[in-house]
């Protein structure tokens, strides 16, 4: 049975840095608020004239020569956002010629952070089914176009940045992804959402002057979810691959709010060390981030062939999923 492996990583953060004191001159708030409540301490935006999909571009070479594969070989390429460059076209396609790779198929993914999960999955699938053999999977935000800054309670939470995966079909079937459990719960949309801008609110000068093209969040009640959510697909794909928490080299989770992450490592009875996580340099980058951290300790040589890697996310939608892969 044909399995699907990730052959290369790669990752892009801009080079602005954005620490928290930075932004205590813009809202009230401050470095000891944003780093007891959330852990981060700075985050990256992109400049202006800098899209998703040109953050998108360099990850997506960084992945390509990590996987040492000639571009020309991809046959697919998947983007997670929910901040593309644009409505339409979407941002794979934007992608795709800035890669030079004219012809393939291209496509967006929107599940908001748990845009990477799903797209690893779909990508899987696509490859596990025969039809294509190396896909270029993608999570790319952002999240400073769609920022309030006149709110305190969202505009310290995000960063911006890319990520990419060169995900490739193998004969050897006991590695690759393994598994994924993946959900979503439509009935609460307001809890976190961009409320204008799509076809139920068109852009209108009321819907501008009204701030309804930022998004917009209850913290308090995602927090409550994501914390329940998550665990319980961490179990599900450990049950479903009949592992325990001992059984899993590291954690790579979406990179929320490091009380998420510790309550999380609680429910799962897994050591923080087993944890790699990065959101004090970042923040939230939303689809991005579970790229981001697994590049890093790639990178870093903290994940060797054989390993047991569990991934797990939650975002907007609200939408949720986890992953177990063999290195
Ligand atoms: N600086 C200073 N004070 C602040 C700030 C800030 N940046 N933001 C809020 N406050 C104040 C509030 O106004 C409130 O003041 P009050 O008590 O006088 O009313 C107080 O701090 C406490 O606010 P809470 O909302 O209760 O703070 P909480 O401990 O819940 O932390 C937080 C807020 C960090 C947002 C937390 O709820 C959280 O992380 N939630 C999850 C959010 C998340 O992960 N979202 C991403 C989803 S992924 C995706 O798809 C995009």
């Amino acid at each position: 049975m044909t399995s699907a492996i990730i052959l290369g990583t790669g990752s892009y953060t801009p080079k602005k840095v954005v620490t928290n004191d930075d932004l205590s001159k813009i809202v009230d708030t401050s470095d000891e608020w944003i780093q007891t409540r959330t852990g981060i301490r700075e985050r990256r935006f992109a400049e202006e004239d800098e899209a998703t999909s040109d953050m998108a571009l360099q990850a997506a070479e960084r992945a390509i020569n990590h996987a040492r594969i000639a571009k020309e070989s991809i046959d697919l390429i998947i983007v997670a956002t929910m901040t593309p460059d644009m409505p339409f076209p979407s941002t794979a396609c934007l992608l795709q010629t800035k890669l030079g790779l004219p012809c393939i198929p291209a496509f967006d993914v929107q599940a908001a952070c748990s845009g990477f999960i799903y797209t690893l999955n779909i990508a899987n699938n696509m490859i596990r089914s025969g039809q294509y053999k190396t896909v270029l999977v993608v999570g790319a935000e952002k999240t400073s176009s769609i920022l309030d800054f006149e709110d305190r309670t969202t505009c310290v939470l995000f960063g911006d940045g890319a990520s990419a995966v060169i995900l490739s079909s193998s004969e050897e079937s006991s590695v690759g992804l393994l598994h994924t459990d993946s959900g979503a719960d439509g009935e609460h949309p307001e809890i976190l959402c961009q409320p204008a801008g799509g076809s139920a609110m068109p852009a209108t000068t009321d819907s501008v002057s009204n701030r309804q093209h930022f998004l917009k969040m209850n913290g308090k009640e995602i927090f409550k979810k994501a914390v329940r959510v998550m665990g319980q697909s961490c179990i599900n794909s450990l049950e479903a691959c009949h592992l325990t928490s001992d059984d899993i080299t590291l954690v790579i989770p979406h990179q929320a709010n490091m009380r998420i992450i510790e309550s999380l490592a609680k429910r799962l009875e897994i050591s923080l060390d087993k944890f790699h996580n990065n959101l004090d340099l970042y923040g939230n980058t939303s689809a991005a981030s579970i790229g981001i951290a697994l590049d890093e300790a790639v990178q870093a040589g903290r994940i060797k062939k054989g390993d047991l890697i569990l991934l797990v996310a939650f975002g907007a939608g609200l939408t949720w999923g986890s992953q177990i892969l063999r290195w």
